[in-house]
C-alpha cells in the first residue's frame, strides 16, 4: 500500500497511529541528531522526523534524499513540541521507521514554493513542476470546482450538454481562424471554431431548447493577459426567450457560482445602457468597484478664451476625492506624462485643486476665474481637498483616455479592493460599427445578433446613417471591469439574416457559401432564440482577483502563442507536408 492517509490529513486525533504516506520531498533540515523532512502532496505538507539515535542507517538515507524525490514512509504520529499554527498538520509529526525511494528526481530548475525564483519561460517549460506549487494547483482545483458547479446549475435548469465539432468551417467572431489542412480533400481546410455559435443556433432549430457546453474556442489574435489563442467558454443557448429571461438565468448562474465556490452572496446586478457606460465611464466594461464617473464640462468651460477647450468636441473630467493635497505640481506633471505616453496619447491634462484650506489652484487659472472654477467644482460635487482631472478633444478618443486615467486613479487610491465584486449587465449595444478605414460596417457582437424589434423596419429600409443608430438585443456581463460574457438574441428569419449579411458587405454568393446552411435551417421552423457565452478562464481569474488568465489554465501558451513545454508550434516533416499537399517553397512566394 502506498498510503493510509494523505499529507494534509493527520491531526492530534491520530496520535500514536502507525501511518503510511507517499509524496514529494519538499525540504529537508538536518540538525545532526535529527533530520526533518517536509513531505508534500496535493492535500498538504506533513513533517517527518528521522532520529539518529533510533535508527542511524535510516537517518543517513533520509539525509541523502534530494529535493522532489518521490518517497513512501511508514511511521508513528506524534505531537510536535514546537507547533506550526500556519499548517493544517502543524500539531503533529511522523516518527519514521521505514523509508522507500519510489523515484529519484533531478534538482528542479526553480524552487517549488509559494513564491518561486523561476522566470515565466522557465516555469512554462517545466509546467509540471510549476503545477506542483500550491498556489498554481489551487487555481486549477478552483477551475475544476467552478466547472462542476456550472454543470450542476445548468443541468438543474434542464440545459442539455452537447458537444459540437472542432473541425468546422470558419465562423466570424472578429478574430482570425486557426486552420487545419484536409489530407483527404487536397487544397481544402477546416477552421477551428472561434465559438460554437452557428451550431448552437442549429441545435435550437432542432428543438433542443436549452443547450450548454464547456468548450474550447480558438482565436488567432494578439495575445494579452486576458487572452489566450485557445480558451474556454461556458457556451449557452435557449429557445423562446426574451433578453430579460436570458439575463435572469445567467445572473442566477453567476450568483450560484459565487455562492458555491467563494461563499459570496452577490446582490442583483445593475443594468446599464451601452451609451451610458461610454458617457459615464468611457468604457463598455466599467469597473464599478468605485464611482468617479465622468462629468462633461462643455457648457461651462467653453467660450471663455481657452482655445484648447473651445476647439474640442468634448471637455470632460473626473473628481479624485481627497487627492488635491496629495498631488504636488511635480506629481501632476508625472501623471500628465503618463497620460501622454503613446499607449494613451493624451495631448495634455488640466487640473483643478480644491485645497483642503479652501484654496483653488488650476493649470488653466489664467483663463478661468475662481468663480468659473467653483462652477466646475459644483458640477462634480467637489469637496475641499478634491482634485479635478480634465481632458478635452475628440469625444470618443477623449473618453477612452479618461477611462484609462480613471482606472489608474482607482488603482492609486486603493479603490479596487480584493474580495469586492461589482457585476454589471451592459445592454443595448449598437448592432453595427462603422469602420472608417475600411469604409464598411462590422457586426458589433457577431452577424447573427438581432436588432431590437422596434429597429427592424429601419434596418430593412433605412439609409446609411440610420444603420449607425440601430440598437441590438446584445448584452455583456462585466465584473470589476472585465468582460466576462457576451451574448444576444439572434436573428431567426432568413430575410433579416440575409439583410444583415448585405449590410456587412457580403455578396449574396459569399453569404450563401459561408452561411447557406444556417439560413437554410431558418426556413424549416427556427424558433426565436438567444444565448450567451462566458469566458471561463476570465471568470476563474476575476473571481480570484487576478488579471491574468494563464495561471488558471493547466497548459497555457506564452505571449508568442507558444507552448514552451511541448515546443509547439513546430515544423512538420516533409512526408506530412506532401500528404497535406503543402509546398512550403510555394507558400513563401
Ligand atoms: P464573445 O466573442 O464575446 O462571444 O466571447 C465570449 C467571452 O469569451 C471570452 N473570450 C476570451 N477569453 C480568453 N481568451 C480569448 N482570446 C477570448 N476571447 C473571448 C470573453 C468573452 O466575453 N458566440 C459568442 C457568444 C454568444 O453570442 O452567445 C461569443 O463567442 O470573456
Amino acid at each position: 500500500m502506498y498510503r493510509t492517509h494523505n499529507c494534509g490529513e493527520l491531526r492530534m486525533s491520530h496520535i500514536d497511529q502507525e501511518v503510511t504516506l507517499s509524496g514529494w520531498m519538499a525540504t529537508s533540515r538536518d540538525f545532526g541528531g535529527m533530520t526533518f523532512i517536509d513531505l508534500r502532496d496535493r492535500y498538504g505538507i506533513t513533517q517527518l522526523v528521522f532520529n539518529m539515535d533510533d535508527n542511524a542507517e535510516l537517518c543517513e538515507s533520509a539525509r541523502k534524499l534530494g529535493r522532489e524525490f518521490v518517497i513512501r514512509v511508514v511511521g508513528k504520529v506524534r505531537e510536535r513540541s514546537n507547533k506550526n499554527p500556519n499548517r493544517a498538520t502543524g500539531d503533529i509529526e511522523i516518527e519514521i521507521s521505514q523509508l522507500e525511494i519510489l523515484n529519484a528526481a533531478k534538482t528542479p530548475p526553480f524552487t517549488i514554493e509559494e513564491t518561486t525564483d523561476g522566470g515565466d519561460d522557465l516555469r512554462m517549460k517545466y509546467r509540471y513542476l510549476d503545477l506542483r506549487r500550491k498556489k498554481v494547483q489551487d487555481n486549477i482545483i478552483f477551475r475544476s470546482n467552478l466547472a462542476i458547479a456550472s454543470r450542476k446549475y445548468l443541468a438543474e435548469q434542464q440545459f442539455v450538454e452537447v458537444e459540437t465539432p472542432f473541425l468546422i468551417k470558419s465562423t466570424p467572431e472578429g478574430a482570425r481562424d486557426f486552420v487545419v489542412p484536409s489530407r483527404m480533400n487536397p487544397g481544402q481546410f477546416y477552421a477551428l471554431p472561434q465559438s460554437p455559435q452557428t451550431f448552437k443556433q442549429i441545435l435550437m432549430v432542432s428543438g433542443l431548447d436549452k443547450y450548454f457546453q464547456i468548450v474550447k474556442c480558438f482565436r488567432d489574435e494578439d495575445l494579452r493577459a486576458d487572452r489566450q489563442p485557445e480558451f474556454t467558454q461556458i457556451d449557452c443557448e435557449m429557445s423562446f426567450v426574451t433578453q430579460d429571461e436570458i439575463l435572469n438565468t445567467f445572473e442566477g448562474l453567476t450568483k450560484s457560482l459565487f455562492k458555491t465556490t467563494l461563499d459570496i452572496e452577490l446582490p442583483d446586478f445593475p443594468r446599464m445602457q451601452y451609451d451610458d457606460a461610454l458617457r459615464l465611464y468611457g468604457s463598455d466594461k466599467p469597473d464599478l468597484r468605485f464611482e468617479m464617473s465622468f462629468v462633461e464640462l462643455n457648457d461651462v468651460a467653453q467660450n471663455k478664451g481657452f482655445s484648447v477647450f473651445d476647439e474640442a468636441e468634448l471637455v470632460v473630467g473626473i473628481c479624485a476625492a481627497q487627492q488635491a493635497d496629495a498631488y504636488s505640481n511635480k506629481d501632476i506633471k508625472k501623471l500628465t506624462e503618463w497620460m501622454q505616453r503613446p499607449q494613451i496619447g493624451a495631448k495634455g491634462l488640466v487640473y483643478v485643486k480644491f485645497g483642503s484650506d479652501g484654496s483653488i489652484k488650476s493649470s488653466v487659472g489664467k483663463f478661468f476665474s475662481e468663480d468659473d472654477l467653483k462652477v466646475w467644482g459644483a458640477k462634480f460635487n467637489a469637496k475641499p481637498g478634491d482634485l479635478l482631472l480634465i481632458l478635452s478633444g475628440e469625444a470618443e478618443k477623449t473618453r477612452k483616455q479618461l477611462s484609462d486615467l480613471r482606472l489608474e486613479m482607482g488603482k492609486r487610491m486603493g479603490l479596487m479592493k480584493a474580495g469586492d465584486f461589482k457585476p454589471l449587465w451592459v445592454v443595448d449595444f449598437p448592432l453595427l460599427e462603422w469602420d472608417e478605414e475600411a469604409e464598411r460596417f462590422h457586426a458589433m457582437h457577431h452577424p447573427f445578433t438581432s436588432p431590437k424589434k422596434e429597429d427592424v423596419p429601419r434596418m430593412l429600409t433605412g439609409d446609411h446613417d440610420t444603420m449607425k443608430s440601430l440598437k441590438a438585443d446584445a448584452y455583456d456581463l462585466v465584473i470589476n471591469g472585465a468582460e466576462i460574457g457576451g451574448g444576444s438574441i439572434r436573428i431567426h428569419d432568413r430575410a433579416l439574416q440575409s439583410r444583415n449579411f448585405d449590410l456587412l458587405g457580403f455578396t449574396k454568393e459569399e453569404a450563401e457559401n459561408q452561411f447557406g446552411f444556417l439560413m437554410g435551417a431558418f426556413e424549416y421552423g427556427a424558433p426565436p432564440h438567444g444565448g450567451i457565452a462566458f469566458g471561463f478562464d476570465r471568470l476563474c481569474a476575476v473571481m480570484n482577483g487576478q488579471a491574468s488568465i494563464r495561471d488558471f489554465i493547466a497548459f497555457p501558451k506564452n505571449n508568442q502563442g507558444k507552448d514552451m513545454m511541448i515546443d509547439a508550434p513546430s515544423p512538420i516533416d516533409q512526408q506530412q507536408l506532401n500528404e497535406l499537399n503543402i509546398d512550403l517553397q510555394k507558400e513563401k512566394i
